[in-house]
């Protein structure tokens, strides 16, 4: 594989896990119930914002390196692995699901700024260290809630 087809085959990879997380996070963000309603639905709405504005980061990576980004729901949705999906009711499932779908999409990106660094696409792995910072944090902050305390 040439350079070229790395860059736009991990790209695009990481682009459908930022938009099925900004997705999920939006849908969670409309259908959280319970005693934790308020801050749950506050904190997907950070969550869809924030993966809104990577969406673009790592989208704009593409067209920086003179590749189309891509250029319907269709694409964008076979980027994304829906086959993934869960479905998650409650708020339990729902930090649940999206405990674990922010630790893969973390696993994700470790590999993919890898596979970048080693064709020198250092503007790409500078846009992705900083989303998985973020992330990381994320995480953690789940989890954190999620424990008995
Ligand atoms: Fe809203």
């Amino acid at each position: 594989m040439t350079s070229n087809s790395v860059r736009e085959d991990t790209i695009k990879a990481v682009l459908g896990k930022v938009f099925r997380l900004y997705v999920q996070s939006q849908c969670y963000h409309w259908n959280v119930e319970g005693p934790n309603f308020r801050s749950l639905h506050a904190m997907f709405e950070t969550q869809y914002q924030t993966l809104s504005g990577f969406n673009d980061a790592v989208a704009e990576r593409l067209r920086v390196l003179g590749i189309k980004a891509p250029e319907s729901l269709d694409e964008l949705l076979a980027l994304s692995n829906t086959a993934q999906d869960t479905t998650a009711r409650t708020a339990d499932e729902m930090l649940a699901t999206h405990c674990a779908g922010f630790q893969s999409f973390n696993d994700a990106l470790r590999d993919a700024i890898q596979v970048l660094a080693d064709v020198r696409d250092d503007g790409t792995v500078a846009v992705m260290s900083n989303i998985l910072e973020w992330s990381e944090k994320e995480h953690w902050m789940m989890s954190a809630s999620r424990q008995a305390g």
